[in-house]
């Protein structure tokens, strides 16, 4: 099935709607069910690692807004809006927040426009790719949201593995942090195929490239490389249930099950 919006194309599986799927919600099609089914049978606790990721998300999220008294957010690869996302949780904190959503899926656009609409100005949504950071840093939209000359929470969670290596990802980072000024933060969710056997990760990131969804799972080594030049805070880059996770009294998930590493950092 196509959509109204011809750039919508349901008959592939799209990483929002993916996850939007293990995450147990509506917005999926056959196409971005299959694909998660694909990657569950090679992964059987990926959802899991979408769940330690939403966490992770709102504990982060919650500490910039909370604790270091952010009130501006850069979040890009946004996904589909909805209960625990940047916005909200920020904006659930430090109702004057101001958020600025990047996504490159037009179905996350559609939603987006309807939540900028009713925000009075104060969110932003940007349909744009973060391959091109100079295109979502130079947008009027943007601009007229956030003002650069004060920090700002840049929230990259669960996207950059969507960049492969020819996409230059480090200077996509590089790009967007030397465009804040000091006092921002930056702040990753990556998945990685440090808990996984060498033949599962092969075959994760082939079952991703069939379906048209092409991940590239990173080492603790590689991820760090995206800090560079900022000052990562305790406890570093952990897998996701790991970080600042003390008062959540409850089971925490093991590294392997949530596959993902995550950190955050002061710039400047
Ligand atoms: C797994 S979801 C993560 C959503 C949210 N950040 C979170 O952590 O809950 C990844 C999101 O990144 C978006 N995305 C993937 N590649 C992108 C790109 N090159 N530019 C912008 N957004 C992208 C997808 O459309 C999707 O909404």
């Amino acid at each position: 099935m196509r959509s109204k919006d011809s750039r919508i194309d349901t008959t592939v599986a799209h990483p929002a709607r993916r996850y939007n799927y293990w995450l147990g919600g509506d917005d999926n099609f056959a196409a971005d069910r299959q694909s998660g089914d694909q990657i569950a049978a090679l992964l059987p606790a990926i959802r899991t690692a979408a769940v330690e990721n939403r966490r992770f998300l709102r504990r982060a999220v919650t500490h910039l807004a909370r604790d270091r008294g952010i009130r501006q957010f850069l979040d890009i690869g946004a996904g589909i809006p909805g209960a625990g996302n940047t916005h909200e949780v920020a904006r659930a904190i430090a109702p004057d927040s101001r958020v600025v959503c990047v996504d490159n899926d037009p179905i996350v656009g559609a939603y987006g426009r309807t939540l900028a609409d009713g925000s009075a100005g104060t969110v932003a949504y940007l349909e744009a790719d973060l391959r091109d950071p100079e295109r979502i840093l130079t947008d009027p939209r943007l601009r007229a949201t956030l003002d650069l000359r004060r920090p700002v929470g840049l929230t990259l969670l669960a996207v950059l593995h969507f960049l492969s290596d020819a996409d230059q990802p480090y200077r996509v980072v590089r790009d967007l942090v030397s465009a804040l000024p000091a006092g921002s933060w930056l702040v990753v969710s990556h998945a990685t195929a440090d808990f996984m056997s060498p033949e599962t990760a092969a075959a994760v990131e082939e079952a991703g490239l069939r379906s048209g969804v092409p991940s590239r799972l990173r080492s603790r080594t590689e991820i760090a490389r995206f800090f560079e030049g900022t000052s990562l805070i305790p406890p570093g880059i952990v897998p996701t249930p790991q970080w600042h996770s003390d008062d959540e009294p409850r089971v925490r998930s093991t590294a392997a099950d949530a596959a993902m590493y995550a950190g955050a950092a002061l710039v400047g």
